[in-house]
């Protein structure tokens, strides 16, 4: 039987450790038949050595979304493993403890553009930079926390969400005519390394499990991970510029 993502080219960005989303979308999207392409931020040989326990040898990239010349060279850096791109995941956020947990209103600006620069508008940075290599029927998906409600501490992180969830459908308006299609999976909470550094994590993660009506288990990232799958298979053609619920249904209930 062949896979969902059977010959498909796919650039993740985002490992950081084995509990990272990418590294989850990573592994199933490799045990789904894809070829994956990693980008790490920063710490290189740890993502090297992180990408080493995936099912599959996966090349890693340095790739700082606010480095102009990482992006200007990451078409080349993956062409020399793929000979073009059939998918795109990004699977980035970055908000300094001014912007989450703190006092909301005293957070100041060069913190929050920081915010908002690598966990929104990188996802225009990251598609730019991709464009090359992405024909018709590829897929871009981004990772999301509901962002039309307000959270506990989540703060301007929150912000960058409603930012991000604003950029993909305006890229899905630019890129449809290509037959491109750019969509975000919002996810429930994950207990990722991203996630442990949101003071008043655990309260989120303390509710969802008892009020998602499929019930959410904060350490199995594995649904996330299928349906960013999914979002990267040929089984969604015609779904652009949307949020896909990945959330035991949380976002359904009001109480
Ligand atoms: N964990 C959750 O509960 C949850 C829920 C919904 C959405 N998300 C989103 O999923 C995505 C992945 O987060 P995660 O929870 O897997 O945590 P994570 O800490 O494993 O991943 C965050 C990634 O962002 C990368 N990053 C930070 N700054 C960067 C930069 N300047 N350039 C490139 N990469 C950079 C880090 O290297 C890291 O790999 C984020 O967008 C996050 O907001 C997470």
């Amino acid at each position: 039987m062949s896979g969902l993502l059977e010959g498909k080219r796919i650039l993740i960005t985002g490992v950081i450790t084995d509990s990272s989303i990418a590294f989850h979308t990573a592994r199933v999207a490799q045990q789904q038949g894809a070829q994956v392409v990693l980008t790490g931020f920063g710490r290189l040989k740890l993502v090297e050595r992180i990408a080493a326990r995936l099912p599959e040898k996966a090349p890693v990239i340095e790739l700082d979304v606010t480095n102009d010349q990482h992006l200007a060279g990451l078409a080349d850096s993956v062409s020399e493993h793929v000979d073009g791109l059939d998918g795109v995941v990004h699977s980035i956020g970055y908000a300094p403890e001014s912007c989450l947990g703190a006092e909301f209103m005293a957070a100041p600006w060069e913190d929050v553009s920081n915010t908002l620069q690598i966990s929104a508008y990188s996802l225009n940075s990251l598609t730019r930079a991709c464009l090359p290599l992405l024909g018709e029927g590829a897929s871009v998906v981004g990772m999301d926390f509901d962002a039309r409600v307000a959270w506990p501490a989540y703060d301007w992180m929150g912000v960058a969400k409603a930012a991000l969830e604003s950029t993909s459908r305006y890229l899905a308006r630019e890129l449809g005519p290509r037959g491109i299609r750019v969509n975000l999976v919002s996810a429930g909470p994950v207990r990722t390394m991203a996630a442990k550094s949101i003071p008043g994590f655990q309260q989120l993660e303390d509710t969802w499990g008892e009020r998602a009506p499929l019930g959410w288990d904060v350490e199995d990232p594995e649904p996330v991970g299928r349906t960013v799958c999914t979002v990267l298979s040929d089984w969604l053609p015609k779904t652009t510029g949307s949020m896909i619920m990945t959330d035991g249904g949380f976002h359904a209930l009001g109480a």
